[in-house]
C-alpha cells in the first residue's frame, strides 16, 4: 500500500508501506528535490555544459523530473532525461500532486501529468529544452555505458533497500557516467560514501536540505 501524505513545506509525497518509508524528507519534498538534486546537480553542471544528461534513479513521483523540466527552460538548458522506476505511481495517485501549483507553475500541470503517462521506453519531446524516456525496470538490471552527465540517485535509504548502496549497483552507476560526472544523493552514511570511494569516485560532503545535516556528491 503507498499513501499520500503532505511534507513541511506544504508539498506531497509518498509513504510505503512495503518498504516502511517516505519518498521525500519529511521537511519538504520540494525543498529536498530542489537542494539536493537541482542546486547540488543540475546546477552544479551547468556552470560548465548546456547540454545535459541526466539518470534519475528512479522516478517515483516525477518530482525529480517535474523540477529538472522547469529548470531547464528556465536557465535554457538542453536536457535529456531518462527516470528509472520499478514499481510505477497509478495514475490516480499522480493526478494529485500538488507540484505544479507549489512550484508556481500551474500551467505546466499538463506536463506533469504528461510525465506520468503511460510512455515507458519512449522519448518525449516536451519543449525545446526538456526531452524524456521512463524506463520500467529495475536498477540492478541497468547496463549503461558512459554516457550520462548527472545522475540522481534518489533510491529509498539504506535502511529500507541495502542492496541498492552496496558495490554492484553504484559501480552501474560509475559505468552510466561521463567522467567528470556527477552523482548526487541526500544520504550521508559512512558506508555509502566508502562503497563510493572504493569504486573510484571522489566524494564531498556537502550541507543538507533544510532538516538534514549532510548530503553526498560523487563526481566521476
Ligand atoms: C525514494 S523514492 C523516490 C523517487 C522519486 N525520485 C521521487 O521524487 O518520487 C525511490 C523510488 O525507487 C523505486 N524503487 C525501489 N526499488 C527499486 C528497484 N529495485 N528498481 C527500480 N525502482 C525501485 C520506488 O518505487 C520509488 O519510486
Amino acid at each position: 500500500m503507498i499513501k499520500l501524505i503532505e511534507t513541511e513545506d506544504g508539498s506531497h509525497s509518498l509513504y510505503s508501506e512495503e518498504f516502511q518509508v517516505s519518498y521525500h524528507s519529511k521537511f519538504g519534498a520540494i525543498q529536498e528535490t530542489k537542494h539536493v538534486f537541482i542546486d547540488a546537480g543540475l546546477r552544479y553542471k551547468a556552470v560548465l555544459k548546456k547540454d545535459l544528461k541526466v539518470l534519475d534513479i528512479g522516478f517515483g513521483t516525477g518530482l525529480n523530473a517535474f523540477m529538472t523540466l522547469l529548470e531547464a527552460e528556465k536557465k535554457g538548458l538542453q536536457v535529456d532525461y531518462t527516470g528509472v522506476e520499478a514499481f510505477p505511481v497509478d495514475w490516480e495517485t499522480a493526478q494529485k500532486f500538488n507540484y505544479a501549483e507549489l512550484t508556481g507553475h500551474p500551467e505546466k500541470e499538463k506536463d506533469f501529468h504528461k510525465l506520468h503517462g503511460d510512455n515507458w521506453g519512449e522519448t518525449i519531446k516536451y519543449s525545446d529544452t526538456f526531452t524524456a524516456t521512463k524506463l520500467k525496470q529495475k536498477f540492478q538490471d541497468l547496463n549503461f555505458d558512459a554516457q550520462f552527465d548527472i545522475i540522481y540517485f534518489d533510491a529509498f535509504a539504506p535502511g529500507s533497500q541495502p542492496e541498492l548502496w552496496e558495490q554492484p549497483v553504484m559501480q552501474i552507476m560509475h559505468d552510466a557516467l561521463v567522467k567528470g560526472g556527477v552523482l548526487v544523493t541526500y544520504c550521508a552514511k559512512g558506508d555509502v560514501k566508502r562503497t563510493l570511494k572504493a569504486i573510484g569516485f571522489e566524494v564531498e560532503k556537502l550541507l543538507g536540505p533544510p532538516g538534514k545535516r549532510e548530503m553526498t556528491r560523487a563526481i566521476k
